[in-house]
């Protein structure tokens, strides 16, 4: 039974992230966007903004309103298709039915289920005892809502989010089978991992140490291209990029992580590896390469510049009110089921 419309539906966090950098554009934005320009037809695509998860570590609240935009704004410029009718974008907050139903599922979720995700392991070893939020511990449950309410069954995840997709496949089952078919069940990791194809969850590598994976957190910023770099800056990193003394160009991601990682953005940049591979020097392909980035940030920035805030507004608007009524009705459902409606 489908809890709504009846395009299967294909759902996914766009997680607010400051200092976005080139990795998670290549790696994360960029295919997300890619998915919805082309599925979006054939599919219902739920894209959503988790304003509610984003306390459940410390954050600063006078500045969540401004990051939630301009996270909406990265979007946008990387092409998300706003118009296109098949795509939604709402706030989780917007829609109360998240917060409801995750105090009804919470009740079903054993203590020891949560105790052993491992996120909540890693974020909270980090933290005194009196600084977990209790948020942080049961965070996975409003997960699996936010993916229940809408029936969603392709869930694009990374890594460190497949113990909660597991999690939520099985309080779905678990609710089903005592409480008779209330939840469309989410394909399992290995489907999702099918249907959405190796690009994503792609690893773009720090320049400096290929070996890491580019992240903000790396501390010079050298190996690392923020969106908000400017071209020329950009450039500078990528020439000086390591890369290793072999002598010839060639593709290996384990063993030749420096040049490998060159060749993976020259490709996602629009660029033609194949080209380069053989050559002796790697000169030409870091200059084809910085010459790609330069040329994609300077239009970016220009396109970021020109987003218009009142249009993704609106449209949040209007899907915030038609995801509320899907939302309302599954969450009504489930209110019937465990004896609160009669
Ligand atoms: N937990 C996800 C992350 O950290 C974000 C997220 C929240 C999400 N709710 C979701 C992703 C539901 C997929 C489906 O990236």
């Amino acid at each position: 039974m489908k809890a709504n419309m009846s395009k299967p539906v294909i759902l996914t966090g766009l997680r607010a992230n400051n200092d976005l950098h080139i990795g998670n554009y290549l790696g994360a934005l960029l295919p997300l966007v890619d998915m919805a320009q082309a599925k979006a037809g054939e599919y219902q695509v739920n894209l959503f903004v988790p304003d509610l998860h984003s306390f459940t570590t410390e954050i600063d609240h006078s500045k969540l309103q401004e990051a939630i935009m301009q996270n909406l704004r990265v979007f946008v410029a990387a092409g998300l298709p706003l118009e296109h009718p098949g795509v939604h974008i709402y706030r989780q907050s917007y829609i109360s039915a998240h917060s409801e139903l995750t105090w009804i599922l919470d009740c079903f979720t054993g203590f020891g289920e949560m105790r052993r995700m491992t996120q909540f392991k890693d974020k909270s070893g980090q933290l005194s005892e009196d600084r977990i939020s209790v948020g942080l511990f049961n965070y996975p449950v409003l997960m699996a809502v936010d993916i229940l309410l809408y029936g969603a069954e392709y869930v694009p995840v990374g890594d460190d989010q497949t113990q909660h997709l597991e999690f939520t496949r099985d309080i779905a089952e678990r609710m089903n089978s005592r409480f008779g078919e209330l939840f469309i069940v989410p394909k399992p990791v290995k489907g999702q991992h099918q249907f959405f194809g190796k690009e994503q969850g792609l690893r773009i590598r720090d320049l400096q140490n290929p070996v890491n994976k580019m992240s903000k957190s790396n501390e010079s910023g050298k190996g690392v291209i923020f969106l908000t770099d400017t071209p020329d800056a950009a450039r500078k990193k990528i020439m000086g990029a390591e890369t290793d003394s072999m002598g010839k160009v060639d593709y290996d991601y384990e063993l030749r992580p420096g040049i490998s990682n060159l060749l993976d953005m020259l490709r996602l940049f629009g660029g033609e590896p194949r080209e380069y591979i053989g050559q002796t020097q790697y000169g030409e392909l870091k200059m084809a390469v910085a010459d790609k980035v330069a040329g994609f940030l300077k239009d970016f920035q220009a396109k970021l510049a020109k987003v218009d805030d009142e249009a993704i507004l609106k449209k949040l608007e209007t899907d915030e009110a038609k995801m509320r009524k899907i939302a309302d009705t599954q969450l009504r459902k489930v209110q019937q089921a465990v004896g609160l409606r009669g």
